[in-house]
């Protein structure tokens, strides 16, 4: 089947009026990825070489957002929506171009897997003319349903077409469905809208095939990959479906959730085997992490970059460009953005490091701030390999903290420390003996001669 081209050609046009959004409906997400981006992705995987994008509504959005997460992609603006078949045509001039085979797929119906792809377009290489994708839900009301007669599929009937008789059918139409290239168009351009909507359904070439003695057939999918999406509760109800596959996938490739419903993966996260991620994670996009790493409990992580042995959290923040090299360090209430934790360096508690290296073994105490930014521009702090930097220093970038140097606590430094200095920026300190009781029974005697005068 591999040598078989073929082209996906994505519904999008839609309005998506229950999301209630200014957004196209197909570019909410789902970990993190447009609902119509995992459609691209499992049509890729099912062995897709063309993609063809019908859009509408918010067609220049939706074009812009293409860009990114299908570059190769085609786009086709149905101008009127008139139907499911109707949309498929508005990308006549990809489908003309000779595919073996036609995915027609939704853009709202983000869980598909590839393999129910796959299966559709096995059912082609081995004659049949189309192959839809049926499944069971547990409540088949508003879907079309497919209508079998010795095995072979006569017809898809749209729930306001049925009969008492058809609608009591559990087998209905996910929408998708494979098509041999060769017969794409001539089926399509037979189909009219003489039906309840008045609209062009795709579902009809299902009969026209039939009345030219095609083969029709249909394979089955499970219920949550034909999920659509049309409002926000079902788009949290994806996402979690989605979250329990991937959680899954986690723990079986060797990761150890402790309390994996907690555990928020987004669709690129990459984790090694035997790292542990405790209670109330989140994963946003670009994290890679390498084996035997802890992820201890509610921390934040986006577009980090983790390697082995390393330990974050609790409660640790890692924005892009977080740089963690082998058994980093990063503890509680930390924040490190766009920096580098070198090797076995620790930056453990309430501290925060931006555009910054952090030198190999360095330790970075409590509430140390790189000052990284003067609400213009972005400065670097270079911090050398062994360096200590006390409790509370404020690291004003740019500067440089060289190889084993030494930063007395509550230091403001703002000049560069060469390797193995010492350095004190901070005032100080003055101790008066005797000061503190006099103070206070000063203190003390003003109270009692001011609560006497209001008597
Ligand atoms: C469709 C199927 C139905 C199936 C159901 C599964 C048809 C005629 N019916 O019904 O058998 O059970 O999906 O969810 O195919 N779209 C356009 N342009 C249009 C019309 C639709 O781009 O002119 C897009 C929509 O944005 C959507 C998809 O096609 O992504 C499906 O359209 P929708 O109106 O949701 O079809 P259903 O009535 O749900
Ligand atoms: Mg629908």
């Amino acid at each position: 089947m591999s040598q078989r081209s073929c082209l996906s050609v994505i519904l999008a046009a839609g309005e998506g009026t229950r999301m209630k959004s200014a957004m196209p409906k197909v570019l909410h997400a789902i970990a993190g990825l447009p609902l119509v981006a995992h459609v691209v992705k499992a049509a890729e995987a099912a062995g897709a070489t063309g993609l063809a994008l019908v859009i509408g509504h918010g067609a220049e959005e939706m074009r812009k957002a293409a860009q990114k997460f299908a570059p190769k992609a085609e786009t086709f603006v149905q101008e009127k929506r008139l139907g499911t078949a109707h949309a498929v045509l508005a990308a006549r001039e990809a489908i003309s171009k000779g595919y073996d085979d036609i995915l027609v797929m939704f853009g709202d119906t983000p869980l598909i897997d590839a393999g129910a792809l796959a299966a559709a377009r096995q059912k082609l290489s081995e004659g049949a003319a189309v192959a839809v994708i049926g499944f069971r839900p547990p409540n088949p009301t508003g879907y079309g349903r497919l209508i079998e007669k010795d095995g072979r599929l006569v017809a898809i009937r749209e729930e306001k077409d049925c009969s008492e008789a058809e609608k009591k059918i559990g087998f209905c139409n996910a929408g998708m469905m494979a098509v041999a290239g060769k017969h794409a168009l001539r089926l399509l351009d037979k189909v009219g809208n003489n039906n309840a909507k008045g609209e062009f359904y795709l579902t009809d070439i299902v009969e026209i095939a039939g009345a030219e003695g095609l083969d029709v057939v249909a394979s089955e999918a499970s219920f949550e990959s034909a999920l659509g999406i049309n409002n926000r509760a079902e788009l949290a109800e994806a996402e979690a479906i989605w979250q329990a596959r991937r959680r899954r996938e986690a723990m079986l490739s060797g990761v150890t959730l402790i309390a994996p419903e907690t555990v928020y993966f987004s669709h690129d996260t990459e984790i090694g085997a035997d790292t542990i991620v405790e209670p109330n994670v989140w994963f946003g996009p670009g994290v890679k992490i390498a084996s035997g790493a802890r992820i201890h409990a509610f921390s934040h992580i986006e577009g980090a970059t983790i390697a082995s042995n390393c330990d974050v959290g609790p409660f640790a923040r890692l924005r892009p460009g977080a740089d963690l090299r082998q058994k980093a360090k990063v503890g509680n209430f930390c924040e490190v953005k766009q920096a580098t934790i070198e090797e076995g360096a620790k930056v453990n508690h309430l501290t925060y490091i931006g555009d910054a290296r952090v030198g190999a073994a360095a330790n970075i105490g409590a509430g140390t701030i790189t000052c990284n930014y003067d609400g213009y521009s972005k400065f670097f702090t270079d911090i050398g390999e062994g360096a200590f930097v006390g409790s509370n220093s404020s690291l004003v970038a740019p500067v440089t903290i060289g190889k084993g140097g030494y930063v007395a606590s509550g230091s403001v430094i703002t000049e560069s420390v060469p390797d193995d200095a010492l350095a004190f920026g901070r005032a100080r300190q003055k101790t008066l003996p005797g000061k503190g009781k006099e103070l206070r029974e000063r203190f003390a005697s003003a109270a009692t001669a001011k609560k006497k005068a209001a008597e």
